[in-house]
């Protein structure tokens, strides 16, 4: 690993002058640095990181986090506004018409227990991306593909080990549509929302695991550029995988459509019961 990364860095010096055209994506990219704030969404962060987004995370509009949505990954209007006024409740000012990004780490207002790869508020930090909670969580993500099955898997058993360890573990009746919400998120923007399939290596690319990310060098090496290189960090578009944002418009519509069948999949596998069409909640707030 060490002899791997001292070949990047090498080779990225000496290579500098081949640098990537203005607006692509790597040379966007930059992780936060000190006085930006950041959150529990690898996605908002992701957008923040490539700048779609302010990169100091702080006083975001509603207009700049639909352009954000729209422009990186064709989230729909009314996905992304509903989004944002659920943004907007974790400000706890009722007048705000901003939010940043470490208001939403305010605990049990949008963001919630039993996360994918946070661990819980009674724990400590619930916003950084946590390597030993996402590896639980990748771990029934079997193969090279991840279908709603996986996803309900992974999903149910990160429920159930926050249950387990977690004195003040909480699914409020707006968290619980939220977290299968998040995880149908992941499958709409990065995979096909139509089979319900996606690329592991993007997902983990995305929140930032460590091999996929290590996948990514060897390809900029390949591509001799190393341009932009900031190591093994997190929360970024997996471009550099192959990943394209979808020709259609992502809806409210497609998340719930995934998100229902991530219920059923739990459901059909004897874990907790939740009937996504007997609840209103799952229209209202935090949706991806
Ligand atoms: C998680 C907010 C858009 C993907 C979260 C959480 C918040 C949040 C507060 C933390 C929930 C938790 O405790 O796990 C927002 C807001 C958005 C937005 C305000 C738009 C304005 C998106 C989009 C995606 C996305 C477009 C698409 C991929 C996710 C995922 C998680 C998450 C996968 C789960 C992270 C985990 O469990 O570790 N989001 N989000 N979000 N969000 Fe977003
Ligand atoms: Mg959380």
């Amino acid at each position: 690993m060490k002899t791997i990364l001292i070949l990047c860095a090498a080779i990225g010096a000496s290579v500098s002058a081949f640098s990537l055209p203005r607006g692509h994506p790597l040379v966007q990219w930059k992780t936060a640095g000190p006085g930006d704030v950041r959150s529990p969404c690898p996605m908002l962060n992701t957008l923040a990181n490539h700048g779609y987004l302010p990169h100091n995370g702080k006083n975001i509009t509603e207009e700049q986090t639909l352009n954000a949505l729209k422009s990186a990954i064709n989230l729909n209007g009314d996905l992304a506004k509903m989004q944002f006024q659920a943004a907007l409740t974790t400000t706890l000012d009722p007048d705000a018409t901003t939010f940043s990004l470490d208001d939403l780490t305010r605990h049990n207002i949008v963001e919630h227990d039993a996360s994918l790869s946070r661990q819980d508020y009674y724990f400590g930090d619930d916003h950084s991306f946590n390597q030993a909670i996402f590896d639980q969580t990748r771990s029934y993500w079997k193969g090279p593909l991840i279908d709603v099955h996986q996803a309900a898997l992974a999903r149910q058993a990160r429920v159930d080990t926050s249950n387990a360890t977690n004195p003040e573990f909480a699914l409020s009746k707006d968290a619980l549509p939220n977290t299968y919400g998040e995880s149908a998120a992941y499958i709409i923007v990065f995979g096909d929302k139509i089979s319900g399939i996606v690329k592991k290596s993007w997902v983990e690319y995305f929140f930032g695991e460590f091999t996929a990310v290590l996948e990514a060098i060897l390809v900029r090496i390949a591509a001799f550029s190393l341009t932009n290189f900031h190591g093994t960090e997190h929360e970024r578009l997996p471009t550099e995988l192959g990943w394209t944002k979808s020709e259609d418009e992502i809806t409210a519509s497609d998340q719930n459509s995934v998100a229902q069948r991530i219920i059923d999949a739990t459901n059909g596998s004897g874990a907790e019961k939740c009937d996504v069409s007997k609840r209103s909640d799952l229209h209202t707030g935090h949706k991806a």
